[in-house]
């Protein structure tokens, strides 16, 4: 599939192009689903970032990963702003921070407080500044051609959510950390990034390093019985 020179494909004909990806021996599939699990079962949120540079390429390849991402209609409806400027860094943790306060301070309402309490969150936001990488996920609630006309696109939500959760996989196994945050509301990014009208934020993912005294929530994750129910014998 080309990368260059990309139009939107809605009302072209059908065309196909074989697919023929080496099949592994299932020895193979075993240990690398093995060591993929093994892998992932190490990702942790990470909240405390050291200030330490990161290859910058590294953040620009797992955004890439993100983007191979199946989407409703290949639509591909998302933008990944990637923020390296301490500035820029700094406003958002400003305007973040100000939305947080009121969040934290009721706003969020009382069951939504004592889901986060374990968490150990607050309005304080040193990772949006401490984290030398920022990417900052927008969905393209429609589509939006230069001339001004509109499409509507399907399952927008659930194709960036994807794609983030292979952006989060892509990063975690090129060894960098990562926080999905979601401040609340997040309009200010649209502004602050110069964002067109039709793409609204989804989450700021702050990407570094855990810094040297990184402390993580002690959470445990459900089992495989508890979130897969098979049907069948194999
Ligand atoms: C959609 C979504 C929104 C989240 N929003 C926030 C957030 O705003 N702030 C935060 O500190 N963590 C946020 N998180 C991170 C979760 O709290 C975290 O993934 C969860 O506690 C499990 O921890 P783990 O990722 O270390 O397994 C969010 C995660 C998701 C998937």
């Amino acid at each position: 599939m080309t990368t260059t020179a990309w139009e939107p494909i809605h009302g072209k004909p059908y065309r196909s192009v074989g697919y023929r990806p080496p099949r592994l021996p299932a020895q193979e599939t075993l240990a690398t689903a093995a060591a993929l699990r093994a892998r992932m079962e190490q990702r942790r949120t990470v909240r405390q970032f050291s200030p330490d540079p990161v290859p910058t390429q590294a953040v620009r390849d797992a955004i890439a990963v993100a983007a191979t991402a199946p989407s409703g209609a290949h639509q591909q409806p998302w933008t990944f702003v990637h923020v390296t400027d301490p500035q820029v860094r700094r406003r958002i943790r400003e305007a973040a921070e100000e939305e947080e306060r009121d969040a934290y301070a009721g706003r969020l309402g009382e069951e939504w407080l004592e889901a986060l309490r374990p968490l150990g969150t607050d309005e304080v936001k040193t990772h949006l500044t401490d984290a030398p990488h920022l990417v900052v996920v927008f969905q393209q609630r429609y589509y939006l051609a230069p001339d001004g006309t509109t499409r509507k696109h399907y399952y927008v939500n659930e194709s960036v959510g994807i794609a983030v959760g292979m952006l989060l996989t892509a990063l975690h196994l090129s060894g960098l950390a990562a926080l999905v945050h979601t401040p609340s509301p997040m309009r200010f990014l649209s502004e602050l990034l110069h964002r067109p009208v039709n793409e609204k934020a989804f989450a700021v993912i702050p990407i570094g390093y855990p810094s040297p005294d990184c402390q993580v929530p002690d959470l445990t994750r459900k089992s495989l019985d508890q979130v897969m129910v098979e049907i069948g014998d194999a």
